[in-house]
């Protein structure tokens, strides 16, 4: 949906660019955390829109993540990444429209459940927060300059959880404040959401170093033949796994503490260390 809106709004070929990185298969996994996290919390009407506000911010990271100057690849989402499509000039500068794009993207999907300008500045804050300097690509530039060196788990943590669990929690989080949550409670689901996206990076790493490329849509191996500090080299699959089932657990029980006993919420975090790709 907001592909299309992309493709009249952006002529010529940034806006195909854009198009094609977000209609592209994605798992969608933001979006739906988000969506589960309004349903429990008693959330009326759809987030959508929000939900794909989060997802236009996750797939600029990702056009940008896979562009020579980082990971260098040729596959995402079983297709040829953007920048062998395109061109790596376009590809950097769709990813980098998408950043307001996201904001009109949000602004829209606020109007959409008749959220107070106020829930739409606390959502938007916890977006482009969790995007910047302290979240996604201050993750992303520590992840790059972690290559060929060693890290200990509590510095790939704070990798992982900048990079990927910054944007899983703000997911959560908008989910919560869209379905008019108590702060008290929004604390606990953001500590849901943070200990969630590292699980998720954690089984990110283990499924590049076990999965196929074909299963992934994205190229198998890739970490260790460029030398990343990942959670699969640093404590070995089987550890990796019980890490990760471990950030799982202390999610849900962030969860409880919260109030919220939920059987969704606690499917998607089976799904997020049980997942194939
Ligand atoms: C891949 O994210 C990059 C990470 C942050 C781990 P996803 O596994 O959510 O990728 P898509 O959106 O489903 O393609
Ligand atoms: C990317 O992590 C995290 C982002 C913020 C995009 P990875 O580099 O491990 O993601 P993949 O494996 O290429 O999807
Ligand atoms: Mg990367
Ligand atoms: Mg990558
Ligand atoms: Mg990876």
């Amino acid at each position: 949906m907001v592909a299309e809106e992309v493709k009249s709004e952006y002529a010529g070929e940034i806006g195909e660019a854009i198009a094609y990185g977000l209609s592209a298969p994605g798992k969608r996994f933001r979006p739906a955390l988000m969506a589960a996290v309004h349903r429990e919390l008693g959330g009326k009407g759809t987030v959508s829109w929000l939900g794909a506000a989060v997802e236009v911010v996750h797939t600029y990271s990702l056009m940008h993540d896979d562009l020579p100057c980082m990971d260098d690849d040729d596959i995402r989402r079983g297709r040829q990444t953007a920048h062998r499509k395109f061109s790596v000039a376009t590809a950097t500068e769709a990813a980098m429209r998408m950043v307001p794009l996201a904001a009109r993207v949000l602004a829209r999907g606020a109007d959409m459940i008749l959220c107070s300008r106020d829930e739409l500045g606390r959502m938007g804050k916890e977006l482009f927060v969790a995007a910047g300097a302290s979240g996604m690509v201050g993750g992303q530039m520590m992840d790059l300059e972690a290559e060929g060196r060693s890290l200990t788990v509590e510095e790939l943590e704070q990798v992982h959880g900048a990079k990927t669990g910054a944007l899983v929690a703000a997911s959560a989080v908008i989910g919560s404040i869209a379905a008019g949550a108590d702060d008290a409670v929004v604390v606990h689901v953001k500590s849901f959401g943070e200990e969630l996206g590292l699980a998720f990076q954690i089984a990110d790493d283990i499924l590049d170093a076990t999965a196929s490329s074909d299963t992934l849509g994205k190229t198998a191996g890739k970490d260790a033949r460029q030398q990343k500090a990942t959670f699969a080299t640093i404590l070995g699959i089987t550890d990796a796994r019980a890490r990760a089932e471990e950030c799982v657990g202390r999610a849900l029980d962030n969860l409880r503490e919260g109030g919220i006993d939920s059987k969704l919420l606690s499917a998607l975090g089976r799904f997020v260390i049980e997942r194939e790709y």
